[in-house]
């Protein structure tokens, strides 16, 4: 990983999900370029208790920072689920409507508040940004997580009429989203042994990236290094929506 630069420095940033996986990371990251990172997630998990599906809380948090830190320049919406429940619970045959609405609240309904929030609270002077957490499966088919793919589809047409919404205001807030693959995080832990072999070999760099890899490209978005990127999704992901159809690795091709 790159030495940090200090690319973050004087800015306050809120990174939801921040208790776990990709959101721990980028709040770690963040901190160390130099960033005030306030770490929310549910209650008794995080720094700022935030339900992400709590409007009240996003308000309540918004203020807190506000008072504490004069204002936020980054949000960083990671707070997500795969599936309300386990299993096939969330195959797309079976999954029941009280799952499929939990994974919309949370993942589209969540990240949308946060997004809102920002578009209310941020200071006309003070530029923003703000980066989403879609995923691979907003562009490829999810079959095993009915909901999630659906959701991350929303998540990522959502960043860009955030996007826009900024831009019709004449607020000099972007919003970009990230793609990630599979990470090793608790989401991907639980998975089979034999599932998860089979997404390895699905994947042209071979392995799941490490959380702190999906954060640098979450910092790229977040930070001046992006100034004239919005409204895009950038799939990180060893490859996996760019793999040709037959053939992932040389050595398959010969003989
Ligand atoms: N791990 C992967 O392979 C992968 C791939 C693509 C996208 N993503 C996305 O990245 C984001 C982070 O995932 P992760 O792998 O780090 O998962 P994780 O389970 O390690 O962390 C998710 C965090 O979100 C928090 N959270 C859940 N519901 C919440 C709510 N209602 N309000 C506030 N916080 C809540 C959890 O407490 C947890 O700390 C998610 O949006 C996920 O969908 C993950």
């Amino acid at each position: 990983m790159p030495e940090p630069r200090g690319l973050l420095a004087g800015q306050v940033a809120l990174v939801t999900g921040a208790a776990s996986g990709i959101g721990a990371a980028t709040a770690a990251l963040f901190a160390a370029e130099g960033a005030v990172v306030r770490r929310a997630d549910l209650p008794g998990a995080g720094e700022i208790a935030l339900d992400v599906t709590d409007a009240a809380a996003w308000d309540a948090a918004f203020d807190r920072i506000g008072r504490e830190d004069g204002g936020l320049d980054i949000l960083v919406n990671a707070a997500g689920i795969a599936s309300a429940g386990a299993g096939d619970a969330a195959a797309i045959e079976t999954v029941s409507l009280d799952n499929w609405r939990r994974v919309f609240a949370v993942n589209v309904e969540g990240t949308l508040l946060g997004c809102q929030a920002m578009l209310r609270h941020m200071a006309h002077a003070r530029p923003g940004a703000i980066v989403n957490i879609a995923s691979s499966a907003a562009a490829a088919p999810s079959p095993a997580l009915g909901a999630y793919g659906a959701s991350k589809a929303a998540v990522a047409q959502l960043t860009k009429s955030v996007a826009a919404a900024a831009a019709l205001s004449g607020l000099p807030l972007r919003c970009n989203c990230v793609m990630p693959g599979m990470a090793e995080t608790p989401m991907t832990a639980g998975m089979p042994p034999a599932y998860r072999q089979a997404w390895i070999e699905q994947i042209p760099e071979g392995r799941f990236a490490e959380p702190a890899e999906i954060a640098q490209t979450i910092l790229f978005l977040a930070s001046g290094m992006s100034s004239y990127v919005n409204g895009a999704a950038l799939p990180v992901d060893g490859g996996l929506l760019s793999r040709p159809i037959v053939g992932l690795r040389r050595d398959d091709q010969a003989g």
